[in-house]
C-alpha cells in the first residue's frame, strides 16, 4: 500500500509542520534518552537521526527504501538496514536502546515487532517509545475507528486506533516511565523477567 509514508517528500513536508507545532519536543525527548548501540526501528526520512547523543552509536531500519535513501541524505554517518521491524536482521540482546517513533501504528502486525524487539535488546536496555494511540474517550475511539480505512489508505498504513501501550506490555515489557499529551504516549519500557 503506497500512501504519504512511502512518498518521502511528501512525508517531510507534513511532518515540518507537526514538527514545528510541537512534535519536535517530543523526537528530542525520544532521542537524548538513548545510550549505547541503539537502533532506530521504522526510521522513515531519518528525522530523529541527527538528534541522537554521541554517546549512542545508532542505527535505522526501515523497510521502505525510499525513504531510506532520504534519511541518508539526512544523516550520512548512521549505517541503514532495509528490514521489518517482524523479522529484525540482527543477533539477540544486540541492542542497549531500541527507539520507535510512529511506528507500531503502521507496523502491519505490531505484536511480531514488538517481539523481535524484545529479542534485540539487551538486559536493562530500554525501548523508548513515541507513539499515538487509541483513544481513552469512547467517542474518540469510535471515531479513529470509523477513519481507520480511510486513513490507513491515505497514509499508507497508518492505523489511528491501535492500543499500543497494551500491545506493550502484551509484549513482555514494563513500562517505568510514562508521559501523557492526548492521544500521544511518551513510554520507557524494560523487559520483564
Ligand atoms: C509515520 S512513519 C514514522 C517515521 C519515523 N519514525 C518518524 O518518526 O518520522 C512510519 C514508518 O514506519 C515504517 N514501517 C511501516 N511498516 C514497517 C515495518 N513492518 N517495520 C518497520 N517499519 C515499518 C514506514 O516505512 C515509515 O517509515
Amino acid at each position: 500500500m503506497r500512501g504519504i509514508e512511502q512518498i518521502p517528500l511528501l512525508y517531510d513536508a507534513v511532518m515540518a509542520v507537526t514538527d514545528r507545532i510541537g512534535l519536535w519536543k517530543l523526537r528530542a525527548w525520544l532521542t537524548r534518552g538513548a545510550s549505547g548501540r541503539a537502533l532506530e526501528v521504522g526510521c522513515g526520512t531519518g528525522r530523529n537521526l541527527p538528534r541522537y547523543p554521541r554517546s549512542a552509536r545508532v542505527m535505522g531500519i526501515d523497510p521502505s527504501l525510499d525513504s531510506l535513501r532520504r534519511a541518508h541524505r539526512r544523516a550520512p554517518a548512521v549505517p541503514l538496514v532495509c528490514a521489518s521491524a517482524e523479522a529484525l536482521p540482527f543477533r539477540a540482546t544486540s541492542f542497549d536502546t531500541v527507539a520507535i517513533s510512529l511506528v507500531l501504528c503502521s507496523v502491519p502486525d505490531p505484536g511480531a515487532a514488538l517481539a523481535e524487539v524484545r529479542r534485540v535488546l539487551r538486559d536493562p536496555g530500554a525501548v523508548r517509545l513515541l507513539e499515538h494511540v487509541r483513544s481513552e474517550r469512547r467517542w474518540e475511539a469510535r471515531w479513529q475507528d470509523f477513519i481507520q480505512p480511510a486513513w490507513t489508505r491515505i497514509t499508507g498504513g497508518c492505523h489511528p486506533n491501535r492500543d499500543t501501550e497494551a500491545a506493550v506490555r502484551r509484549a513482555g515489557f514494563q513500562i517505568d516511565e510514562r508521559r501523557v499529551n492526548r492521544n500521544l504516549r511518551r513510554l520507557v519500557a524494560r523487559k520483564t523477567e
